[in-house]
């Protein structure tokens, strides 16, 4: 075997990135626990979407980029982009994702899409954004824009995750955004931050489709019970809470909406690695 001299091994030669990509700056990292994890990063000042829109994000892994969609957190007037991730220890992006430091680069598509969008529902009075797990990330996006309270009187974010821990962002819910220079008004007159926890003891404690089913949302909050002629609703998180959801709506006379036809709830899938 030949001797190390000391020679410095060729660097990688560099990847081009297609051109429906951007390369972004991180900017800083957060841990939530040893699932869950945000991102803050740079924004391409062409980079332009809805609050409550999804993107491709992710990394060159192998010489290619290896992307999934992600809900950006943060909303359209803010200068940085913001993702809430889980971690799946073998996943093959969020494996690697989770390791990312403040000045690595990450891929951010250009092409925001998604149904969580205030124009696909008719007006009306409550908002009800419900979220499990990282299904909150859009919330957050709309929970930072003016428009929806403009919109509606009243505005209630549910996040229903397995333990408290993983109730991400519920400071920033509850003290950063009502304290906020230019919302703060609105938020504290109009927002709800009503959190649940399905797997530990909480203040709330269950499945929201329970929640919502027994009355309790609804004696907690001081609201009316679900009305499809006064309230709207956006749903974001796993398939099983989308399913069972979006059947009682139905059942009780919702009706879905997209962009061509404007409704009573819109629902997203939250990103999920398997
Ligand atoms: P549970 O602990 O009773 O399964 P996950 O981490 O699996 O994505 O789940 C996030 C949260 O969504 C958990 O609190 C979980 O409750 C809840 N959940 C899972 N399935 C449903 C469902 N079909 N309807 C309502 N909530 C659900």
């Amino acid at each position: 075997m030949q001797e190390d001299l000391g020679v410095i091994a060729p660097e990688a030669p560099a990847v081009k990135i297609p051109g429906n990509l951007s390369e972004q700056t991180v900017l800083s990292v957060h841990h939530w626990t040893d699932r869950l994890f945000s991102l803050v990063m740079t924004r391409d000042p062409s980079f332009r979407f809805e609050n409550g829109q999804f993107v491709m994000i992710g990394l060159i892994v192998d010489g290619k980029p290896l992307l999934r969609a992600y809900s950006v957190a943060s909303p359209n007037h803010s200068e940085t982009l913001e993702f809430l991730s889980i971690k799946v220890p073998d996943g093959p992006l969020t494996s690697r994702l989770q390791h990312v430091q403040v000045g690595d680069k990450v891929l951010v598509g250009r092409k925001p899409v998604g149904t969580l969008l205030l124009d696909n529902l008719r007006p009306g009075r409550a908002l009800y954004m419900i979220a499990t797990g990282t299904g909150l990330a859009p919330f957050l996006s709309l929970a930072a824009d003016p428009e929806v309270y403009a919109r509606f009187d009243h505005v209630v974010i549910t996040h229903t995750c397995r333990r408290a821990a993983e109730l991400a962002y519920a400071e920033h819910l509850t003290d950063h955004l009502p304290n906020h220079e230019f919302l703060g008004e609105d938020v504290s007159s109009k927002l709800i931050y009503y959190p649940s926890v399905t797997r530990e003891p909480f203040k709330h404690e269950g499945r929201i489709t329970d929640l919502i089913t027994s009355g309790k949302l609804f004696a907690d909050t001081g609201l009316p019970p679900l009305d499809p002629a006064e309230d709207r609703v956006m749903i974001c998180g796993s398939q099983h809470m989308l399913d069972d959801l979006k059947a009682m709506l139905l059942e009780r006379g919702f009706t879905e909406g997209n962009s061509s036809h404007p409704g009573d709830f819109v629902i997203e899938k939250a990103f999920a690695e398997r």
